[in-house]
């Protein structure tokens, strides 16, 4: 696939994936989302790659969903599911960690795309905000259920129904982001976070990330035994002997991803 809105390269085991429509500040248009889809699933069936990174622009990540695209759609067009949120879900069966990195705007679409992530890494001039409400529309791809989970219900309410902005240094304090860096760097710290992952046990990565999402879906105590399944799931790994036994030997290991 030739991609035109994004840019996509990699790091040593890290792929990089860049929002890029500039004139727009990355306004979500379903080609971008399409070349997204794409890019992750190769990136995911890739087996150089440990982890992926997702950035934009320094003045926008994304601006959210195209305006353009959504003033003249009928409820029909929408409902269709084949513009707008028909491929937006598919962040989330990505097996790899994703990580945002975020600077400038994550509004509306732009803020959700976000949080489909894994994490967060703010610049200190990202601006998060569901400002939907003032289009006389709501969050359509998870701002309403992914903002309470994430920073409390009264917070997601003051969000999605004043339509303010939130900073990043409150949107650390919030829970919304894992950390605050400086604008310049913002990929510098992220790809050092990425290669870290990169560098550990895929599959355990995997389980990890498999295990912690369960948790936004179900109970406590189902969650605690499908982590339980998973850790000892582990012990039929070959890098958990290496892991073990390098650090009884005091040295580091060679994982294998078997
Ligand atoms: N869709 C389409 N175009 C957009 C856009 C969007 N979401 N956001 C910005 N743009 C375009 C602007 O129209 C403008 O284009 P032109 O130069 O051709 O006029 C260009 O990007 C630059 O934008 P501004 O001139 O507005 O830049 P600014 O610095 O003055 O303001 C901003 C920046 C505060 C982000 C402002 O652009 C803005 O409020 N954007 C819209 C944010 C928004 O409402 N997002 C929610 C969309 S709905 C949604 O996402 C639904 C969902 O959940 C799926």
């Amino acid at each position: 696939m030739n991609y035109e809105a994004i840019l996509v390269e990699t790091k040593g085991k890290v792929g990089v994936i860049t929002l890029n429509r500039p004139k727009a500040l990355n306004a979500l248009n379903d080609q971008l989302m399409d070349e997204l889809g794409h890019a992750l699933n190769e990136f995911d069936k890739n087996e150089q790659i440990g982890c992926i990174v997702l950035t934009g622009s320094e003045k926008a990540f994304a601006a959210g969903a195209d305006i353009t695209l959504m003033v003249n759609y009928t409820y029909m067009d929408a409902f269709n599911g084949n513009y707008v949120t028909r491929n937006w879900e598919h962040i989330r069966q990505i097996r790899k960690p994703v990580i945002a990195a975020v600077a400038g705007y994550a509004l509306g679409g732009g803020c959700e795309l976000a949080m489909m992530c894994d994490f967060i890494i703010a610049a200190e001039n990202a601006k998060f905000g569901q400002p939907e409400i003032k289009l006389a529309t709501i969050p359509g791809c998870g701002g309403t259920q992914r903002l309470p989970r994430a920073i409390s219900k009264s917070k997601a309410m003051d969000m999605c129904l004043t339509a303010r902005m939130m900073d990043a240094v409150e949107a650390e304090r919030a829970g919304l982001v894992s950390r605050v860096v400086p604008l310049d760097k913002l990929m510098e710290e992220t790809l050092a976070a990425a290669t870290t992952i990169a560098g550990m046990s895929l599959p355990i990565v995997m389980m990890i990330k498999d295990s912690v999402n369960r948790a936004y879906e179900t109970t406590l105590s189902e969650g605690v035994q499908y982590e339980r399944r998973m850790f000892y799931s582990t012990f039929a790994s070959e890098d958990q002997k290496e892991g073990m036994k390098s650090f009884l030997e005091k040295r580091l290991p060679n994982f294998r991803n078997l």
